[in-house]
């Protein structure tokens, strides 16, 4: 990638980059994908566990109206661990597919960082397990990222910097966002349960560049914590909707700049958010676009046109943490032409945030890694509300209540 092409703004990547008049109108209007050689992703894999549940049937177990967790919060289905899968486990079958599909020597991988908050030891990083299971060991620069959600972008961004610094020598890298998001039973944070894993493989920018200009905001709260040894997280939920719409109004003024704000919103054709439930989204998509001076219908319509359609997989998965804004990506990504221009929004609870742009690249219209998802959908087991109470070693006393009622 050429310094000038590397620095260009969002907007100027997107518009007028084709002056050859001899070009035909067609031509001239295709967005231009990822110059020979820059810097991106080259290869995703994403595993689910085998187990999930219908926020349905949680409503039902737990005497809730069903429309809270589906309308209220906007939650489909969650995914689950059984008891002895972990994230160690959903990480290394990730990194697993997203190197099969890479197809590339993996002597070549000189970096591996696993963003997550769902970490086994306090002095090991995760790397170090998940390196264990992929045999990956020898000349690589190995280590675990932590900042709540945010930690599989910050990992992300740090390879792909490892790599446009000239550090990497060539080599490539390996990044995994993974997380198992279980909340204490009954706790309101209970629907929006999730697990999952997105791997990258960044080297050549097949699937999509990464832009190098990102915007971050961070404010330090305690609106979603866990304490070392506690085993479920610590929520002040009214302040961590706050805290995620105020980083979201941050970043997207960052990201406009000086620029007119419709036409700097306009200039991808998705933005895709971290996904904690999809009512949040809808909300902080709502509220930037108040924050903009906007009607509420036009936010509304921002928010159904260019959001509502990237968290399709996110409704099946549930909150995946550091993977949830990946997998958005991920999905939105498939079958897209290249050179379509994306954004991503990543928040981390504590709380640190930042929004970039991507550009498709030639191998995302195959959208290869969505093989992965829906065979993990196909093939996982939905359980009812009392195999998820026997799992969480629970009474069904509250789902008899309910029945009875
Ligand atoms: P709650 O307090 O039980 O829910 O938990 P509520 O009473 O606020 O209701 C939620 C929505 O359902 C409301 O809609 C209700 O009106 C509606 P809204 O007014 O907000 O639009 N509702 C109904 N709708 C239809 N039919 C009904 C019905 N009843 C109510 N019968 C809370 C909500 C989000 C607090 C909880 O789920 C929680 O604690 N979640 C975890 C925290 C979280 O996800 N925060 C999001 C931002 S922080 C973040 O994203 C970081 C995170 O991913 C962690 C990290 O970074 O590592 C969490």
């Amino acid at each position: 990638m050429t310094k000038a092409h590397s620095q260009r703004s969002p907007s100027q990547r997107s518009h007028g980059q084709h002056s050859d008049s001899s070009q035909s109108k067609a031509q001239r209007h295709a967005p231009k994908g990822p110059a020979d050689g820059e810097v991106g992703i080259a290869s995703i894999g994403i595993h689910l566990p085998p187990l999930g549940l219908d926020v349905r049937e949680l409503a039902r177990l737990r005497g809730v109206d069903p429309n809270k967790f589906t309308l209220g919060l906007g939650c489909g289905e969650m995914a689950l661990c059984p008891e002895g899968l972990g994230t160690v486990d959903l990480a290394a079958e990730a990194a697993r597919r997203a190197i099969e599909r890479w197809g590339g020597d993996p002597s070549r991988i000189g970096l591996l960082a696993v963003g997550s908050e769902s970490a086994v030891d306090m002095s090991r990083p995760l790397s170090a397990f998940v390196a264990e299971k992929i045999g990956l060991r020898g000349a690589v620069r190995s280590y675990e990222v932590k900042h709540a959600c945010y930690g599989g972008t910050l990992a992300l961004r740090q390879a792909v910097e490892w790599k446009r610094s000239g550090a990497s020598r060539g080599r490539a890298a390996l990044v995994i966002a993974a997380d198992v998001a279980l909340y204490a039973p009954q706790d309101p944070g209970e629907p929006t349960q999730g697990a999952g894993a997105v791997a990258f493989v960044v080297d050549d920018a097949r699937i999509a560049a990464i832009d190098v200009d990102s915007f971050a905001w961070s404010d330090p709260a305690f609106d979603f914590w866990r304490p070392v040894g506690e085993s479920f997280p610590r929520v002040d939920g009214p302040l961590s909707l706050d805290c995620y719409k105020r980083a979201a109004e941050q970043c997207f003024r960052q990201w406009i700049g000086e620029r007119p704000a419709r036409q700097a919103m306009q200039s991808a054709e998705a933005w895709c958010f971290h996904v904690p439930f999809p009512k949040m989204v809808k909300k902080a998509a709502l509220h930037v676009a108040d924050s903009l001076g906007w009607s509420e219908d036009e936010g509304k319509e921002f928010f159904e046109r260019k959001v509502a359609g990237t968290m399709g997989w996110n409704r099946r998965v549930g909150n995946s943490y550091t993977a949830s804004l990946w997998m958005s990506v991920a999905e939105t990504l498939v079958g897209k032409e290249s050179g379509t221009r994306i954004g991503a929004f990543s928040y981390g609870s504590g709380f640190g945030s930042e929004l970039f742009g991507l550009t498709a690249g030639p191998e995302a219209a195959e959208g290869a890694w969505a093989e992965d998802i829906e065979k993990d959908f196909e093939s996982r087991s939905m359980l009812t509300a009392e195999q998820y109470a026997e799992q969480r070693g629970e009474v069904m006393e509250a789902a008899d209540e309910a029945d009875a009622a």
